[in-house]
């Protein structure tokens, strides 16, 4: 067998083998097949996609890749948790404290920012001092004296994922529901998942942008989790426009510490409490979705939720002075009022572009090893369906680079819709599939 024939075949979409499928993840993970090789596979498996069988076979070699992470010394029901991207999706920085602070044990491994979307730990690195890579004895230590850890993918779990992931996007080969399926399921049962609760984002900021295509994704995943024996439920979740607020890595930080302090955008409490319900049942913590959601939301109000997530950055090595205090957060250095030119109703602000602005800013990579700028980005005041008066403030532009401004203002300007005819809230919500 070689790395030829393996294209070949998928090329002129035959289905592969599950040993053909363990040589290609077995010689890419060791450097035997390069990028090269890898791509031409990737991008006719994205054309030609994959059958069930084909996928599980992905996953559960990606999986296998290296260690399988064994939590079983916590005693207790590993609930993990994963979100297929979005824009301004801080709901990681806000749910796994709080569950964690009812005492669902949380052992998270995050991803960067993908394309145009955001990633946790890009976020998490925002907090100065923050220790996204820690060894996998310090990882478990943390979860097993604080009940939470978060980190990014360095330890030896799911390697070829992590490759393939950072593959995949520079090669436009991110929205496939294979891939991605494979991908996500492989990380969480390689870091010890007993049971998994994914939000599968759908609309313009999202890689599926129809319900069709979320359901599609979602089912394959639940098909996946329940061949390794992990109860999987989805939740997909709306992302039409971005999520909350606030779109750039310090930003959201900000965002998810007002919310740990019961300041909380409407629709990322509903994203936050749908996803944290289904968490603490599988975790066996609360009887029943509406007591798991009341605990939620006590925890949330209390403050309870807020210790946690301060325990969780000590713990990782950040300064806590930034999130007692979240002004210490470094500013960029323009920030710029964008005024509406008319009155109305919002009726679009579309996630992607707006994503793809805030990455043009600096707040994500355009190249695979770019820096991340953590303090730019953009704030949005108004929701869809909000009503506007001409001349009022509807959004804020942060900016280190003042060439940047006067495009990015008119981009704004341009990206929020408004008109005169009533527009409703968009639905947060849209579906759970079990
Ligand atoms: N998140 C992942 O972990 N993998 C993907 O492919 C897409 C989103």
């Amino acid at each position: 067998m070689t790395i030829l024939d393996i294209i070949e075949k998928k090329r002129d979409k035959k289905e592969l083998s599950k040993k053909e499928i363990e040589f290609f993840i077995n010689g890419y993970t060791n450097g035997e097949i390069t990028d090269y090789q890898a791509s031409a596979l990737v991008m006719a498996i994205f054309i030609n996609g994959m059958t069930d069988e084909e996928t599980v076979n992905l996953t559960l070699s990606m999986a296998h890749s290296g260690e399988i992470l064994d939590l079983s010394k916590l005693n207790e029901i590993i609930v993990d948790k994963h979100s297929t991207g979005g824009v301004g999706d801080k709901v990681s920085l806000i749910l796994l404290p709080l569950v964690a602070s009812l005492g669902v044990p949380v052992a998270k491994m995050s991803g960067r920012g993908l394309g145009f979307t955001g990633g946790t730990v890009d976020k998490l690195e925002a907090i100065p001092g923050y220790k996204t890579d820690i060894d996998i004895n310090n990882f478990v230590q943390n979860v097993e004296k604080i009940g939470i850890s978060m980190i990014s993918q360095t330890l030896n779990l799911a390697p070829a994922d992590k490759k393939l992931y950072g593959l995949r996007d520079t090669i436009a080969c991110v929205e496939s529901i294979p891939l991605i399926a494979s991908s996500i399921m492989s990380k969480k049962i390689a870091s010890g998942a007993d049971k998994i609760v994914l939000d599968v984002t759908v609309g313009s900021g999202a890689f599926m942008k129809d319900i069709k295509s979320a359901k599609k994704l979602s089912e394959e995943m639940i098909k996946i989790g329940k061949l390794a024996g992990r109860e999987t439920v989805c939740v997909i979740t709306n992302m039409e426009e971005p999520l909350g607020h606030n779109i750039g890595n310090s930003l959201e930080v900000k965002e998810a510490i007002e919310a740990l302090n019961g300041r909380i955008a409407e629709d990322v409490k509903e994203v936050v409490l749908e996803l944290g319900s289904y968490m603490v049942v599988l975790a066996k913590k609360a009887e029943d979705f509406d007591t798991a959601k009341k605990l939620l939301l006590e925890n949330l109000q209390n403050g309870k939720a807020f210790e946690k997530f301060k325990e969780l950055v000590k713990t990782q090595g950040g300064d806590i002075s930034y999130i007692e205090n979240a002004e210490n957060f470094e500013e960029a250095k323009y920030i710029e009022p964008i005024y509406s030119e008319k009155s109305g109703y919002v009726y679009n602000i579309d996630a992607k572009e707006i994503g793809k602005l805030a990455c043009s800013l600096g707040a994500g990579r355009i190249r695979k090893d770019d820096k991340i700028d953590k303090s730019v980005g953009i704030v949005l005041l108004k929701k869809v369906g909000d009503i506007v008066s001409k001349d009022e403030v509807i959004a804020y532009l942060h900016i280190n680079k003042p060439g940047q401004l006067e495009k990015a203002k008119e981009e704004v300007k341009q990206i929020i819709k408004i008109r005169n005819e009533k527009q409703e809230k968009l639905k947060t919500i849209i579906k759970v599939i079990k």
